[in-house]
Parts: C-alpha cells; sequence; structure tokens
C-alpha cells in the first residue's frame, strides 16, 4: 500500500478502537455468537472459507477480511430475521432449519465478492457461485437462493425476487451485511486499497471526498431487512463520523501534497 495511505489507515484504525460496538452486536449477542460458532463449526463454510481465500485476490479492500465479516453478519441476520419469519404452519422454524439458514447466508456472504475486480461483478459472482457450490451437497434450490443474493447484492440497482420467501430473506440479509461494511471499515480497510490499488494520488482522492460521503448518506435509506433498517444507519454514521475526523487529519497532515 502507498506509504501516505497506510499511514492515513493506521490513523482511521487508531481512531476507530476507540469507538464502541454498533447496537447491532450489543442487541443481538446470541445471534452473533450462534453465527460466529457455525463460521468456526460448520465443515461446509469452513471447506468455502479455504476455497475463497485461495481464490480472492486480497489487495484492492474487497479480499478475504471482508468477505468474513459479511459472511458473519449475514448469519446473524439470518438468525435474527428467522426468529421472526417462517413459511411454517406455526410460524416457527426448528433449531435445523435456522442453521440451514444461517449456513447459506455465510456461504453467500464468502462468495459475494469472488469476482470484485470484474465489470458487473455482481452477476459474474453469481454464475461463478453456481459453479463452486455444485461441488458441495447443496440442493438445487439453495444454489438458486445463494446466488441470487450474491446477484441482488449491489446498492442502486434493481432487485430480482426470490424463488421464495426464504431466498428472497436471504437475499436481503447478504445485503444488509454487505452494506454495514460502508461505516467504520470503509475507513479503516477498504477504500484506502482501493485508492492505492488504482494509483490514485491523494489531491484527487481528496477532490472526490465530498461526494463519497454524499454516496455513503444515501446507503443508510438502503438497507432491506427489517433489522437492517433499524441498525443499518448507526453503522454508516460511524463510519461517516470517523471519515469526518480523517478529512481534518488529510488535511493537516498531508497539506503539501494537496
Ligand atoms: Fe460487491
Ligand atoms: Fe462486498
Amino acid at each position: 500500500m502507498n506509504s501516505i495511505y497506510e499511514k492515513i489507515r493506521n490513523q482511521a484504525l487508531d481512531i476507530a478502537s476507540r469507538y464502541p460496538a454498533t447496537a447491532f452486536y450489543q442487541n443481538f449477542p446470541e445471534q452473533v455468537a450462534f453465527s460466529l460458532r457455525t463460521f468456526e463449526s460448520d465443515p461446509v463454510v469452513g471447506a468455502l472459507h479455504d476455497f475463497v481465500a485461495g481464490h480472492t485476490e486480497d489487495d484492492f479492500g474487497h479480499g478475504l477480511h471482508h468477505a468474513v465479516k459479511v459472511a458473519q453478519d449475514a448469519g446473524a441476520l439470518a438468525a435474527i430475521e428467522g426468529r421472526c419469519f417462517s413459511s411454517g404452519n406455526d410460524g416457527f422454524i426448528s433449531d435445523d432449519q435456522m442453521g440451514h439458514r444461517v449456513r447459506m447466508a455465510q456461504c453467500a456472504g464468502l462468495l459475494h465478492d469472488i469476482r470484485r475486480k470484474h465489470k458487473n461483478h455482481a452477476q459474474e459472482g453469481a454464475v461463478f457461485a453456481e459453479k463452486v457450490l455444485e461441488r458441495y451437497a447443496f440442493s438445487r434450490h439453495d444454489i438458486m437462493d445463494v446466488c441470487l443474493a450474491i446477484e441482488n447484492h449491489e446498492a442502486f440497482k434493481e432487485t430480482k425476487p426470490g424463488r421464495s420467501l426464504e431466498g428472497s430473506l436471504l437475499s436481503d440479509c447478504l445485503y444488509d451485511a454487505d452494506k454495514f461494511r460502508w461505516g467504520v471499515e470503509n475507513f479503516t480497510h477498504t477504500v484506502w486499497a482501493m485508492v492505492s490499488y488504482a494509483n490514485i494520488p491523494i489531491r484527487k482522492f481528496m477532490d472526490a471526498y465530498p461526494s463519497g460521503i454524499v454516496f455513503l448518506e444515501k446507503i443508510k435509506t438502503t438497507f432491506r431487512t427489517p433489522t437492517g433498517k433499524i441498525y443499518g444507519p448507526e453503522f454508516i454514521d460511524q463510519g461517516l463520523s470517523l471519515g469526518e475526523q480523517l478529512y481534518s487529519y488529510i488535511q493537516t497532515e498531508f497539506a503539501r501534497y494537496l
């Protein structure tokens, strides 16, 4: 990474380390822990993680770290939403069904940016994911649900409906978990890797900063699950606060480059 961007990222990490966990993690400790346990112990998720680790380029801000965070939060969202939402007759889903939904959300999270450097990465990712998932013991419906979620995960694009309510929910959980990353993690990981990878000079980057902030603001209104709509905006607000502090830091520390 370019040394200026590395210094800014370190500053971002330092500021972010003093931020509290967002309410999402504080209010749903059970579901967050369940998702983490599934992520650590499920053999299929583990195999897919290893596959993604071997097929993801880590130099542009959407690598393995990003995929893992999205997978874990998509799993937590699937667990939260699954409790309030069921297509079963009795209004409840079994622990096995819940485990399955969490596993599917994590598979979608792991694979969603596997084609991130390609144009139309969501569609291309879905096509690629289908081929990968066919190697594992997934049903046809499960594969269709995961691929649809990947295809639907980009912001400000039209979404396709799921083949079922579960499919649509999986799609929405992936979207929200991905957009949670547009908060603090945007400034502690993603953006510096992206600008460094694209060789963008700091001056040009700072010129585009205000429009980038407007873009982040807009994300707040796009969350799709009921939980994401309530808790998602706080992720973005934390990121915006960090972004504001970094903007002043850059103007002071790197004035000679601007
Ligand atoms: Fe993406
Ligand atoms: Fe992503």
